[in-house]
């Protein structure tokens, strides 16, 4: 029996633009789904997902499909367990199950991978479930840290924070679809490329001054570049009224900084603020409807547990 893990993650800034090119910042957060693989003789998989939305498998079973076909695994069957503390936050649970299952197996089965093979690898299974995606999500699973990225992984590059970052996370209880917001972005692109193309320059410009800030520990000015990325994810038209509704409370609440995290339209806002400004957000996201929480970064990406 093996059990492996992998963190969730949260999009710092370039959320829609890394898809036309430019990077973006991904952290890895401090809160993990772990899979538990164990061997049977009777020829049965059994998945046991007790978190996973409507009983949804789907990113899994792809998973023990991908890695034991690209392992070379022959199996007499499997029992599959996940435990989950990402479940429905927006947290980016699909592939950090992805990634865990992946990892799992590997182990299990005494199959050497290293973290690019388990990122291409994991990459491929979510893209197979759900066509389009940067991959920035798995990268943060696998990796770990905080990470500048660009679309499929070609440039994966971990930046080295002066100061420990929190952020404060607002998840505004509906559940967005990235694949409809991503399309809703690419008819706007069709419609209006020379206005679109300019938007996802000038966030691929924000992202680029924001990282030395992010890593020399200056969170305010980080805050302050969050706040322009966010101006232009609302003219791509992904923000809503209750994403605003908690941006806007947390700022009143001394967040430096506050944004959209992800594809929009639902899903979590981030913000983030001096250290004793915490409690005030976190009250303040809750008033305006969210459910509000603290993460940390976690420094470590998938790993199996001894
Ligand atoms: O909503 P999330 O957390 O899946 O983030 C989507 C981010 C996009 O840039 C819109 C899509 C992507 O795969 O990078």
């Amino acid at each position: 029996m093996t059990k492996a893990y992998a963190p969730g993650k949260l999009m710092l800034m370039g959320e829609h633009a890394v898809l036309y090119g430019t990077p973006c910042l991904v952290a890895a957060v401090d809160k993990y789904l772990g899979v538990i693989v164990e061997r049977r003789d009777d020829g049965q998989v059994h998945i046991d997902a007790p978190d996973s939305p409507g009983g949804d498998v789907t990113f899994l079973s792809e998973a023990l499909k991908v890695g034991c076909e690209a392992l070379r695994i022959k199996h007499t069957g499997l029992w599959v367990k996940t435990i989950s503390q990402l479940s429905g936050l927006g947290l980016g649970s699909s592939a950090a199950c992805t990634v865990a299952t992946i990892r799992a197996l590997a182990a299990e089965f005494q199959k050497p991978i290293n973290e690019r093979q388990l990122f291409d690898l994991s990459y491929q299974s979510v893209l197979r479930v759900q066509k389009i995606g940067s991959g920035f999500d798995v990268a943060a699973s696998t990796y770990g840290g905080v990470l500048s990225y660009t679309n499929q992984g070609k440039i994966i590059s971990p930046l080295t924070l002066a100061e420990p970052l929190a952020l404060v996370v607002g998840f505004s209880g509906e559940k967005a679809s990235t694949v409809s917001l991503v399309e809703m972005v690419k008819q706007k692109y069709e419609q209006y490329p020379d206005k679109v193309q300019r938007i996802m320059q000038a966030i691929g410009v924000l992202v680029n001054q924001a990282a030395p800030e992010l890593e020399e520990g200056n969170f305010e000015a980080f805050g302050k570049f969050m706040n322009f990325n966010h101006e232009y994810l609302r003219d791509l038209g992904v923000s809503n009224q209750p994403l605003e509704a908690m941006i806007l409370r947390a700022k009143e609440a001394g967040a430096w900084g506050a944004k959209i995290s992800g594809a929009g339209g639902g899903d979590c806002v981030i913000a983030i603020g001096p250290k004793e400004k915490h409690a005030d957000i976190l009250h303040a996201l809750e008033q305006a409807g969210g459910k509000a929480f603290v993460v940390g970064v976690s420094d470590k990406g998938a790993g199996v547990e001894v």
